[in-house]
């Protein structure tokens, strides 16, 4: 069901909250994540936290040593939600796979960002990136503050 709320607020301020998206996205998995880490503390603790696929996997098991009880297969889910949607993607280091996964881009829209990549050295700012021909800029946009520029690993 889509239910579509009116905004109330002034324009600016409800294109943000537009732009800023779901912090939990209606895809698998969010019910598992629901029940498994909205006991203790509730959902709202994470939701503007972004982190690395190994990092959340570390915060992960340490919810299990506090006392999470979950099956392995729930941890699996758990883990394989927040990797996808509440994490933050290094644009410059990031292989086609993970790009594409990460910020639900098709295969071409990736593969167009790393021919960039190949062609032109490491992109600076998001401006630079979301000018690469053949790639959505609105799908980029709404995901802004998941992509970071460094030019070292993480
Ligand atoms: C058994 C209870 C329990 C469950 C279930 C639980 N947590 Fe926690 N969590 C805690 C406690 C206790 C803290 C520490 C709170 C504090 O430091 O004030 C915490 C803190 C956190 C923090 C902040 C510290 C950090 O590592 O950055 C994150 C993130 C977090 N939990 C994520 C999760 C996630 C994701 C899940 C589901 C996989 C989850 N929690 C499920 C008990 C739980």
């Amino acid at each position: 069901m889509l239910l579509m709320v009116r905004c109330l607020l002034p324009p600016v301020v409800c294109a943000a909250i537009a732009l800023a998206g779901p912090a939990y996205p209606d895809r698998p998995g969010k019910k598992v994540v629901e029940r498994v880490c909205g006991g203790c503390h509730g959902l709202r603790l994470m939701e503007n936290m972004r982190k690395t696929p190994a990092a959340w996997k570390t915060s992960i098991d340490d919810m299990v040593t506090r006392g999470m009880k979950a099956s392995d297969e729930e941890i699996d889910t758990v883990n394989a939600y927040f990797a996808k949607y509440l994490t933050r993607l290094n644009i410059n280091q990031a292989g086609p796979a993970d790009i594409a996964d990460v910020l639900d881009l098709t295969a071409q829209e990736a593969e167009a960002i790393v021919a960039y990549r190949k062609a032109n050295g490491k992109i600076k700012n998001f401006d630079e990136l979301e000018a690469i021909p053949g790639v959505d800029a609105k799908k980029l946009n709404e995901q802004r503050n998941r992509i970071a520029f460094s030019t070292v690993a993480f």
